[in-house]
């Protein structure tokens, strides 16, 4: 949501900040906009709709001159999306730039005050209070400036800023809105995330809650709140460039999907060693693990749904109740956290504003916290008293894919763990959970290498209007997930039911010709979940199902059928989810839509 880019150093800024903003795409925006120093003015362009449209205006930065400058991707707020309240915003003069990524919450009050003191506003944004403000307070010192400011705004922010006296310099300050500094040779950076700089630099610092920087094309220095100069520690990244492109792949998204294999294996393997569990992150004892009295599994989105199917997992491994809950609510309805809780924050991003307030939640009413998250040195990382990483590698397609897969592993790797400690779970069933687990990889991969089927299928259904998903247990769990693929890509309604309560009211939203999909992979359901299917082909839906290889279904069951390979009763939503995704991302194809980039929606939901 939103995002900043900086430079500072001997090349031309603008086609710079141009490609950095290109790699920030991913998070969702709808209007863009670069200020670069030309040694005289800062200069601003500002575009609405895509960066094609600020490329265009600027012939690629060719137009705007100069070797200091920032940039922004808009996902609006406060203001709809146009050129006036695009960033960056300016103070009357043109002599400060900022832009900006979060929520200034008193906005309102603080742009009263202004007005009153004689300045002027221009758009309906909360960002150019800050314009204002850091004219109001300016100094002639940059840094005292940025903390005064930092000092009267309450809220989340990301900032980047330049100053017309200081033609030397960029700044940038943070609280609550991601944002990373990327060091190079006579040449330095600031980002909302790593793939917007990694061209150019693997050397990065995160940035702090209340921390100010000073950048200039040689020295980066780091401030505190009391503008006290601070020592950081620099941090390499290690992935790769090609992680975060295309690779000849039509869209992220497919790309991501078929780097499932991949990013299961590097998430399972580092943690089973001499055919046991370890989870070498985890500072708990098996005392603490053996006092969890309950968790409470706590995201947002498709992490959220994760967490869904976790709870069957944990409770079924470890007899641990579990309690799932969405961030936004959790957050505000007084939870009750005893002692003997976990909590237990799933998130890729690491920044998601909902799940970070309910991470502090947790953590300031004495409740432990065990972070599930994608993205190294994240404000959720950081801020849990656990993390236990999923290596899915860069997710740049908005709908996650692969980092949902991780999640669902990172939790059966917890749940078995846990089961071990406990005592919960039989030898055999141990083994016989870490024999399946070690081969999810290369069964996801056979049904990828089915993908023309689900293609085939997904063609026909290009048109529809509603499309259900159902399914019991962790069928069901899983369906909501596929219900959210779709209708996030492709703008079609779609709704996901537990299938035993379609009777209770959805049954009557199925007509002649309705698509209905079936997940049927626990064996112990089949039976139920049959019955349903014939319940709704009754009433004319045609149904889509997706089972086992071993449950075969004839004409008379199911309309089409998708066949997965089997694996242990936990682990089949590691697999169901594959032509689930498939079918969302063929769909969008063929409905013309931009499949990796919806619209409206942004990949990391840094506001509330
Ligand atoms: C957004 C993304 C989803 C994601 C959700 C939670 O809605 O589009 O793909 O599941 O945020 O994000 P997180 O980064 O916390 O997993």
């Amino acid at each position: 949501m939103c995002g900043i880019v900086g430079y500072i150093g001997n090349q031309e800024a603008a086609p710079i900040l141009l490609d950095g903003l290109t790699k920030l795409e991913y998070r969702g925006y709808d209007s863009a906009g670069l200020a670069v120093f030309d040694g005289e003015n800062i200069n601003i362009v500002k575009a609405k709709g895509r960066l094609q449209v600020l490329r265009e205006l600027t012939g690629d930065g060719k137009a705007l001159k100069g070797c200091i400058g920032i940039g922004h991707t808009r996902w609006a707020t406060h203001g709809a999306p146009s050129v006036t309240n695009s960033h960056p915003h300016h103070n009357a003069k043109e002599t400060i730039a900022v832009v900006h990524n979060g929520i200034i919450e008193n906005y309102m009050k603080l742009k009263e005050k202004l007005i009153k003191k004689g300045y002027t506003f221009i758009s309906e944004t909360d960002t150019e209070v800050v314009a204002h403000l850091l004219d109001y307070y300016y100094n002639g010192n940059p840094v005292e400036t940025i903390a005064k400011v930092m000092h009267r705004v309450e809220g989340s922010y990301a900032l980047g800023i330049i100053f017309k006296d200081h033609p030397d310099k960029l700044y940038a300050v943070r609280k609550d809105s991601p944002l990373i500094v990327g060091v190079g040779e006579h040449e330095n950076f600031i980002a909302s995330d790593v793939p917007a700089i990694l061209k150019y630099t693997r050397n990065v610092y995160f940035i702090e809650n209340e921390e100010i920087v000073e950048l200039s094309k040689k020295d980066v220095h780091f401030y505190n709140s009391d503008v006290e100069e601070i020592e950081k520690e620099m941090s390499e990244v290690k992935w790769d460039i090609s992680a975060a492109e295309k690779s000849g792949y039509e869209h992220f998204m497919l790309k991501e999907i078929y780097e499932q294999p991949k990013a299961l294996r590097d998430t399972i393997s580092p943690r089973v060693k001499n055919g046991e569990i370890v989870i070498d992150e985890l500072t708990m004892t098996e005392e603490d693990i053996k006092n969890i009295k309950k968790i409470f599994i706590v995201a947002c989105g498709s992490a959220y749904h994760a967490g869904v199917n976790g709870k069957y997992v944990i409770e079924g491994a470890a007899r641990i109740p579990v309690e799932v809950d969405l961030a936004s609510e959790f957050r505000y309805r007084n939870p009750i956290l005893e002692e003997g809780t976990l909590v237990i924050i799933i998130s890729q991003s690491g920044e998601t504003a909902d799940s970070i307030a309910a991470l502090r939640e947790a953590k300031s009413r004495g409740i432990k916290v065990l972070g599930i998250v994608n993205v190294v040195g994240s404000t959720i990382a950081r801020e849990s008293d656990n993390v236990m990483y999923t290596w899915a590698g860069p997710e740049i397609a908005v709908a996650t894919t692969k980092a949902y897969s991780t999640q669902l592993s990172a939790l059966y790797l917890l749940a078995m763990y846990f089961g071990k400690v406990k005592g919960t779970l039989a030898k055999e069933e141990y083994s016989d959970m870490l024999k399946e687990l070690m081969l999810l990889p290369d069964k996801v991969q056979t049904i990828l290498g089915d993908k023309e089927n689900i293609q085939f299928f997904a063609n026909r259904y290009v048109g529809a209007k509603d499309v259900f998903f159902i399914g019991r247990g962790q069928d069901y769990a899983v369906s909501l997930e596929g219900s959210l693929k779709l209708k996030e890509i492709s703008y079609i309604h779609s709704e996901a039911y537990a299938a035993g309560e379609l009777k209770h009211g959805t049954i009557s939203l199925i007509e002649e010709g309705t698509l209905v999909t079936a997940v049927l992979t626990n064996e112990e359901l089949y039976k139920k979940t049959i019955s349903n299917i014939v319940e709704v082909r009754t009433r004319g839906a045609f149904v889509l199902a997706v089972t086992n290889e071993d449950n075969i279904l004839d004409k008379e069951t199911a309309d089409y059928v998708i066949y997965i390979p089997k694996t242990h009763k936990y682990f089949t939503s590691s697999l169901a989810v594959v032509p689930l995704q498939l079918f969302g991302y063929y769909v969008s194809v063929g409905r013309g839509c931009d499949v990796d980039k919806p619209r409206n929606l942004a990949k990391s939901v840094t506001v509330e």
